[in-house]
Order: C-alpha cells, then sequence, then structure tokens
C-alpha cells in the first residue's frame, strides 16, 4: 500500500499567516499539521508516500526534506493548477501504479490515527473505503446520504440542503478502480474535479465503497478557530515532557506542561495543557491552557491563554490577558507607554486586531 498526501493550496481562509506559510506547515502543539499527517500514515505501516505541492511546494520541500527524518520515503508530485482532489489524484499515477493506497489530506487532524482504517481496508475487498463524521455545518464539507443498512446511497460536495450531517473527512482509501472513476468525470460547478464525484461514480458503476464513520474527533484546519480547537484538542492528547535541559526558576508548572530542549520558565505560572518550545523564554508570565508557544519565542510580563504563537516572535507587556489568538512568526508586540497614549499598528494585509 502507498499514501497520497494532497498539500496545496493557497489557505486563503488563513491570510494572513498564509501569504509566507504553507497552511501545513502551521504547527498544531508544535508540530506542522503535515508532519502530523506523515507520521499518522508512516505509524499505520506505509511508508512509501506521494505529497502533492502547489505554488508553495518549495517550501514545503525545504521544510519536510525527503522524509528520512520522520522514516519514510517521500516524492513530491507538483500540480501546476489548483484542479481539484481528483485532479490531485489523477496526476499522481505514475507514482501511485497499480497499487492500493490511502489519501489523506494535509491540512485535516484526526485522533487516534488510521491504524485501524488501513488494516480493515488491506483485509478486505472493498474497492474504497471512506471515513464520515458527523458535524454541525455540513454544508462546508462533501456530505454522505446512507441507506437503512448503512451503505452510501449518494455523496454531494458542499450541498445547500445537506441530506445528512455526515462528512466526508479527508481521508480515502483506493484500489485501482479510482483510475477510471478520476477520467470519467467532468469538472463540477466551481470549476474542480472533485473527489467526491469520483467516489460516486465508483457507487453508480457498482464498486464497493465502504463508509466507516468516526467516533473520535476531526479537524480540518481551514480556518483560525479550527487552528486552536486543532491545537487544544493535540495538546490534551500530548503526554507531558519537561526536557532535561530546560531551565525552570521560581516558577508553577502543571503536570500536563510539555517544555521543550533549552527552553527557560523564570517567575511564571504555566497551567497545561501546554507546550513551550525550543529555546523559548517565558518571564514573569502566565500562560493559560491550551496555549501551544513555538520555539525562540520571547514572553515577558504577559498573560496568555488558548493560543498559537509561531517561531521568533516577542511579547511583552500586555496589560490585559491574550486569548483564542494566532500570532505568527518574526511577530512582536508590546505595550507602547509613550505619549500620546495610543494604539500603533504595523499589521499585515488581512490580519485582524480586536482592541479592549
Ligand atoms: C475537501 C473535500 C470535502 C471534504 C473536505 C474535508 O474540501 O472536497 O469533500 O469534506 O475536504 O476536509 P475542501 O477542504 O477542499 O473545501
Amino acid at each position: 500500500m502507498k499514501g497520497l498526501i494532497l498539500s496545496g493550496g493557497k489557505g486563503t481562509r488563513l491570510y494572513p499567516l498564509t501569504y509566507t506559510n504553507a497552511k501545513q506547515l502551521i504547527p498544531v502543539a508544535n508540530k506542522p499539521v503535515l508532519v502530523r499527517v506523515i507520521e499518522s500514515i508512516r505509524d499505520a505501516g506505509v511508508d512509501e508516500i506521494g505529497i502533492v505541492i502547489g505554488q508553495t511546494g518549495p517550501q514545503i520541500q525545504e521544510v519536510i526534506g525527503d522524509g528520512s527524518k520522520y522514516g519514510v520515503k517521500l516524492t513530491y508530485i507538483p500540480q501546476e493548477s489548483p484542479d481539484g482532489l481528483a485532479h490531485a489524484v489523477k496526476i499522481s499515477k505514475p507514482f501511485l501504479g497499480e497499487d492500493r493506497f490511502v489519501m489523506f489530506l494535509g491540512d485535516n487532524v484526526i485522533q487516534g490515527g488510521i491504524g485501524q482504517l488501513i488494516s480493515d481496508f488491506a483485509h478486505s475487498d472493498w474497492n474504497s473505503q471512506i471515513v464520515l463524521k458527523e458535524v454541525e455545518n455540513p454544508r462546508s464539507y462533501g456530505v454522505a446520504k446512507l441507506r437503512g443498512d448503512g451503505s452510501i446511497e449518494q455523496l454531494i460536495e458542499k450541498p445547500k440542503d445537506p441530506p445528512s450531517n455526515l462528512a466526508l473527512v479527508g481521508i480515502y482509501m483506493f484500489d485501482p478502480n479510482i483510475w477510471q472513476a478520476v477520467s470519467s468525470i467532468k469538472p463540477s460547478a466551481r470549476g474542480e474535479l472533485e473527489i467526491t464525484d469520483a467516489i460516486q461514480w465508483l457507487i453508480d458503476a457498482g464498486k464497493q465503497v465502504y463508509p466507516h464513520v468516526h467516533k473520535g474527533w476531526w479537524i480540518d484546519t481551514g480556518k483560525p478557530t479550527d487552528m486552536l480547537e486543532a491545537n487544544s484538542l493535540v495538546l490534551e492528547e500530548l503526554i507531558p515532557n519537561i526536557a532535561p535541559d530546560a531551565i525552570i526558576e521560581n516558577s508553577q508548572i502543571d503536570r500536563r506542561v510539555t517544555v521543550e530542549h533549552g527552553a527557560k520558565i523564570i517567575n511564571s505560572v504555566v497551567r497545561g495543557p501546554t507546550i513551550i518550545g525550543e529555546d523559548t523564554v517565558i518571564e514573569n508570565s502566565y500562560i493559560g491552557p491550551f496555549t501551544s508557544i513555538y520555539h525562540h519565542v520571547t514572553v515577558q510580563n504577559c498573560e496568555i491563554e488558548r493560543s498559537i504563537i509561531l517561531e521568533h516572535s516577542s511579547l511583552s507587556d500586555l496589560g490585559v490577558r491574550m486569548q483564542d489568538s494566532l500570532v505568527g512568526r518574526h511577530a512582536t508586540v508590546h505595550r507602547n507607554d509613550e505619549k500620546p497614549r495610543a494604539l500603533k499598528m504595523n499589521i499585515g494585509d488581512h490580519s485582524n486586531l480586536w482592541v479592549v
């Protein structure tokens, strides 16, 4: 079995962070979502993986490399234009050949990994397996309508009037029948070859598509609120660890806190689940639950809760607690005590600022 990860897309809903960073490289609990995807495919026993890349490809290749650091062999497959998930599958044929494969969207995070799903598929004669999850807003996803016996009647991409609340999770398994499906379908109203239509084609052709209904959590990290939610859920499952060379002085550290190599926590209170990154310095501060502070960050005289702070940023003397926030790389957030007292901003396109 082979793996295929789709890692294109502009990530417009995560602007401004994704002007300079591929959305799949934004860390959740201090690990890029794409690395989490690679590791879950590897942990399911699949080590030959293709990654379909778009315009952020060079950055992804630079960070992820040839896969050896994750114990897998990676092949990059450039997609010239974002013509849909089924198009991405189509151009991956030279890599996938006649193997059965698992396809995983590079911005999806799922509880519990995919080991069981892959083993169920490997030991079955199903032509495809899809994963479904009950959601509150099915209009934002592909949606499945099941028959009374649990088989799939219909799949519809982003329906205005959803026939159920079962969304298609971005994890799919296929056998070589998918090749005829992706060559037979036509572009959708949004001009893309939809994977949902390709799977519907398999169903209409009488192929066996098994719908697994996932009971744990699943997040498609498209928007800032999704990133924060995924961050909270992953942090809750992290096994806490304090690096031996971390320096902790005169501070209260909750038992669900991870402190990475070289970090310093001085005169502070850190409540978990939380992760403090490599060489980050936290001083005279309160870091509350569900916060991920990445590498080489400085935080002084601040209170921060349920937030993600990316690398090389610096925050000090905020005066009010910061929460539900995403701070990009090399950002500075400081107090201005000079007269006249005023907000001073130097924020990027598509930034959002909520002032109290
Ligand atoms: C894609 C699929 C959709 C699926 C979703 C899961 O949507 O087209 O069927 O439910 O991924 O993440 P997109 O995120 O490209 O809008």
